[in-house]
Formats: structure tokens, C-alpha cells, sequence
């Protein structure tokens, strides 16, 4: 196993519309995230994710680009960025921007120029269909509802759009549009950012034909995954990528993959593949839903760990895991997998000491190190995100589900609880913005925000700075082996991690009670120290009795 930065680092993902607005105009900017570089320097992360920031019309928040090779106006001018990445870099801080290249917008100047005859140069830029006795050329729906496809009058044909009609599909099969995203890649590149995450990667080659997809009950459109997911063509574009491009760079990647195993995850990011160096698996953000995800599923923490464990063992000597429980599109953590009430403070930090005792990279979402939680807008008109609002649209209104039974879903799962501004102050807007934010600030700023969690030893902050700087001094954080104990206990999460004669037990409650442990036979009566642990005077002992979220780690 290759040692290499982008393995002890720490990512940080910063979603800029909603980090710190500079200029009063409601919207989080880049010279807002340069007068906070310190925040992020006193925290210790050494890598920055940064969600897109490119120019964009913003139908899906700047995941819909209009010009890959320029700053979204919002956002601030290429200057500006230039200074945020020679900050960053000035603080040991990497730049990792994000790729979005399964599509574009559809104000970008390919598909403005492909739109306008079928001989236009850029035609077989994106991915057009003739339609069937007037429907469109399959049954597919989009991610964002309704179908995927878009009728065009200009020439009488559909194109497709596996997320929102704005966001067309590019034509991967067209060596020209490869070649553009290669080009673009080293654009920034050759200005000194330092790697990618890649939007939906894996969506990127379609099954010839387009043939149309399974209908589940209950559903509206054919699904798309079987036929656009790990196409046949995947690992050719990939390496064809690596090859033009990666290669030539110390980069960092990290692919964003739907619907990946563990065995699949391997040819997209084992050592020897020559494609990226990690992926986003999703196995773990399905475990609450049943189909949609509006719709909520019970589980229990065995189901939980037998994922997480199974990421650990599988990608142990090939390959890398990202290591993350929240981000820009799910829920906050501490709502979702702790008590974001009572124990909101113990269970962020016992979640927190999980994702940084696994191997693999973590990822800390901003606000995730002061234990921002989820919010409740009454009005569905507080609600930003399209994939909230269209889903309104088809469910609510068009009858199929109960207006208080889709806000559960949203309270729970929509991707709005994730976007609400940081949360500074007190002051305001949580001190985000001097003006109206473009999403409302979640009204318990007054008690979670930055200042707070900066004036309290014991705070979240603090934890997460302190297990960011025991991984830089610990390698056995970072490729310690990993081992599971105790896989069918419901309440507590067990495992070891070893490496070069150092071991770490980690022993975490997942519930908000008092547990009785015995801790694995082969630590019992042995000397360890504490390594770690969110409560004050814990005693090692062969029965332990945890406390709500209790999280120990205990050195050997
Ligand atoms: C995944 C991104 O994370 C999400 O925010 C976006 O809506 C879709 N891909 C489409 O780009």
C-alpha cells in the first residue's frame, strides 16, 4: 500500500453559495471564504473540496455550468480565485475542485450551438432522440423528476437529461467532447489546483441503444441506473483520463458513484487500475429509505455497520474509501445518525470519532465541526432546491402523496438542511450575511454557531481539531488495519486498527442510553491509555458502562 498525501489528509467541503457572504448580497462568495482561511488553518484540515464556482444559471446551484474556464459572477472574478488558491496553498491547504461533466447547462455555448440544426458541429455534443408516436426515445425518468427527456422544437427531437432539463447530457461517445474535458482538466491543472471530485462519474457511459428502463412499483418512468450506471465504456474513458491527464499531475480524485459495490468500487479506484484514487460509495445514505427518498425505512445498527465494514474489509489492500456522513446532498449527520437535541454535542463527536478511526479519507462538510443540525421551513416556498421543488410539483400536487407526509420526507432528508448558511454568530443571519440570505439561516444560530463553539474548550470544534491532529501524528489512524468485533451487537460499534505494533480499540454507543460493554477478550486485562473519547474521567475496565454516545478509543 502506496503512502501518499491525499491518504493522511483531511478533506474539508466547502459549499461556497452558503460559507460566508462578503459583499451583503445574500450569497456566500469566494472573498468570503479567503477572510475565513484562517478558521480553516486553526481547524487543521489540509484539503478544501470546493463545490462548483464556475459560471452557471444555477437551476441545480452551479452543478449546471455554462462556462467550465470561468468564476461565476455570484461567486466573485478569476482574480479572486486566483488569490483563494494562493491563500490556501500559503496555509498548506489543497485546492480540489469539483468536475461536472456528465453534463452541462443548457446555456452552455456547445449546447446553444447544438440545439440549433442537427448539422451543427456541436450537435453530437450532447445525446439526441427521435421521439415515439409522441413520447420521448425511452421510458427513463430524471434524478430531478419527471421524464428524461426534453422535447426541442428547432428540429423536432429530445435530449437527455438525467438530472433537470437545464442540465443536458454530454455525449461521452464523441471524442471531441472527451478531449474538451481533458483540455479543460489541465486548464486547472496548469493554474496549480490540486485534484477533482467528480460529479456522477460513473453516469458518464450510456448502454448503446438507450433501451428502456425497469419500472418499480409506484413509479412513474423507467429507471435509468441500469442502462447509464458503470456503462460499458466506463473504465476506457477513465483510463483514456488518466492517461491524457491525471498522470501527469500529483492530483488527488475522487469519483462521486451511485450504485457501486465494493468489488466494482475496485476497478474505479485500485491502485493498479490507472482511473481515480477514491470514490463515494452510497450504500450507507440508502439505509433510511424505501425507494424514494421521501420515503423513510427503519433500520437497525447492525445493517450499519455490516456496510461500514464491509467498505473497511473490502477495499482493505486495493484501493481507498472516502469516509463521509453528510455532504451538500443529505441530511446533516448529527440529525440523521445521532440526537440532534439532547445529546446533539456527544453523539457529533461520537459520529466524529468513527469517520476519522476508519481507514480511508475523511471529509468534514462544513458545519459538521460545530454540529449544525437539520431544519424545518413551514413555507415549501423557504425551499431552495430544485429537486424539493420539483418532486412538490409531482408528488404533492399531482395527488400522489400527502402534503404532511412529503414535508416529513423533506424535514428529514432534502438537501436544503445540509445548504443553510454556516452559522458564525449570534448576530443576524448567524453573521453569514448583512443582506438577505439566499436561504433562510437555520433559527438556531443563536446557540450553534462558530463564535461559541471557539469560546468552549469542550467544544465540537475542539474535538474535531483534536482528532485532525492525532491522525497527523498517527499513522495507524490513517493504514492501520482494520478489524470488527461484536458485528450483531444493536447498541455499540467495535473494532481495532493496527498498525506497526500500535493498536487502537475503538468502542463507540450509537445510542442515547446507557450501555453495558464488555470489551473484546483479547484487550481484557491488559494495560492500554486513553487515546481519545468525548466524555470527561473514563476508566478502562473489561465491563464498561457507556454512556449516551459514548465514544472511546483506548490505545494499546
Ligand atoms: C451530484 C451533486 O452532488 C448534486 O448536487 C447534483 O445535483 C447532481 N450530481 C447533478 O450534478
Amino acid at each position: 500500500m502506496n503512502k501518499t498525501w491525499w491518504k493522511e489528509g483531511i478533506v474539508y467541503q466547502l459549499y461556497p453559495r452558503s460559507f460566508k457572504d462578503s459583499n451583503g448580497d445574500g450569497i456566500g462568495d469566494i472573498r468570503g471564504v479567503i477572510q475565513k482561511l484562517d478558521y480553516l488553518k486553526e481547524l487543521g484540515v489540509s484539503i478544501v473540496w470546493l463545490n462548483p464556482v464556475y459560471e452557471s444559471p444555477n437551476d441545480d446551484m452551479g452543478y449546471d455550468i455554462s462556462d467550465y474556464r470561468n468564476i461565476m459572477g455570484e461567486f466573485g472574478t478569476m482574480e479572486d480565485f486566483n488569490e483563494l488558491l494562493e491563500g490556501m496553498h500559503n496555509r498548506g491547504i489543497k485546492l480540489v475542485m469539483d468536475l461536472v461533466v456528465n453534463h452541462s447547462s443548457d446555456e452552455h455555448k456547445w449546447f446553444v450551438e447544438s440545439k440549433k440544426s442537427k448539422d451543427n458541429p456541436y450537435r453530437d455534443y450532447y445525446i439526441w432522440g427521435k421521439g415515439k408516436d409522441g413520447n420521448p426515445p425511452n421510458n427513463w425518468g430524471s434524478v430531478f423528476s419527471g421524464s428524461a427527456w426534453q422535447y426541442d422544437e428547432t428540429t423536432d427531437e429530445y435530449f437527455l437529461h438525467l438530472f433537470s432539463k437545464k442540465q443536458p447530457d454530454l455525449n461521452w461517445e464523441n471524442e471531441k467532447v472527451r478531449k474538451e474535458v481533458y483540455d479543460m482538466m489541465k486548464f486547472w491543472f496548469d493554474k496549480g489546483v490540486d485534484g477533482f471530485r467528480m460529479d456522477v462519474i460513473n453516469f458518464i457511459s450510456k448502454v448503446p441503444g438507450l433501451p428502456d428502463g425497469h419500472v418499480w412499483p409506484g413509479a412513474l418512468y423507467g429507471d435509468f441506473g441500469e442502462h447509464s450506471l458503470n456503462g460499458p465504456r466506463i473504465h476506457e474513458f477513465l483510463q483514456e483520463m488518466n492517461k491524457e491527464v491525471l498522470s501527469k499531475y500529483d492530483v488527488m480524485t475522487v469519483g462521486e458513484c451511485p450504485g457501486v459495490s465494493p468489488d466494482m468500487a475496485k476497478e474505479y479506484v485500485g491502485e493498479n487500475r490507472n482511473e481515480m484514487n477514491m470514490l463515494f460509495q452510497f450504500e450507507h445514505m440508502g439505509i433510511d429509505t424505501d425507494g424514494p427518498k421521501w420515503n423513510y425505512k427503519h433500520w437497525k445498527l447492525p445493517e450499519f455497520k455490516t456496510i461500514m465494514t464491509k467498505w473497511q474489509v473490502e477495499l482493505e489492500d486495493d484501493g481507498w474509501n472516502s469516509l463521509y456522513l453528510n455532504n451538500h446532498d443529505q441530511p446533516r449527520m448529527v440529525s440523521r445518525f445521532g440526537d440532534d437535541k439532547r445529546y446533539r454535542v456527544e453523539s457529533a463527536k461520537m459520529l466524529a470519532t468513527m469517520l476519522h478511526t476508519m481507514k480511508g479519507t475523511p471529509y468534514v462538510f462544513q458545519g459538521e465541526e460545530i454540529g449544525m443540525t437539520n431544519v424545518k421551513f413551514e413555507n415549501i416556498n423557504d425551499y431552495k432546491d430544485l429537486e424539493i421543488l420539483n418532486a412538490y410539483d409531482e408528488l404533492v400536487k399531482g395527488g400522489i402523496m400527502k402534503e404532511e407526509d412529503f414535508m416529513a420526507g423533506v424535514y428529514r432528508m432534502g438537501r436544503d438542511n445540509a445548504r443553510t448558511p454556516i452559522q458564525w454568530d449570534n448576530s443576524e443571519n448567524g453573521g453569514f450575511t448583512t443582506g438577505t440570505p439566499w436561504l433562510k439561516v437555520n433559527p438556531n444560530y443563536d446557540e450553534i454557531n462558530v463564535k461559541n463553539a471557539l469560546e468552549d474548550k469542550e467544544s465540537i470544534f475542539y474535538y474535531y481539531k483534536k482528532l485532525i491532529s492525532l491522525r497527523k501524528d498517527n499513522e495507524v489512524m490513517v493504514y492501520g488495519k482494520f478489524t470488527e468485533f461484536d458485528k450483531d451487537n444493536l447498541k455499540v460499534y467495535c473494532y481495532k486498527r493496527e498498525w506497526e505494533g500500535e493498536t487502537l480499540l475503538v468502542i463507540l454507543n450509537f445510542k442515547g442510553e446507557e450501555v453495558s460493554y464488555q470489551i473484546p477478550e483479547e484487550f481484557k486485562r491488559r494495560n492500554g491509555e486513553i487515546f481519545i473519547s468525548n466524555y470527561k474521567d473514563v476508566e478502562i475496565k473489561d465491563e464498561m458502562e457507556l454512556r449516551p454516545f459514548e465514544a472511546i478509543v483506548i490505545k494499546y
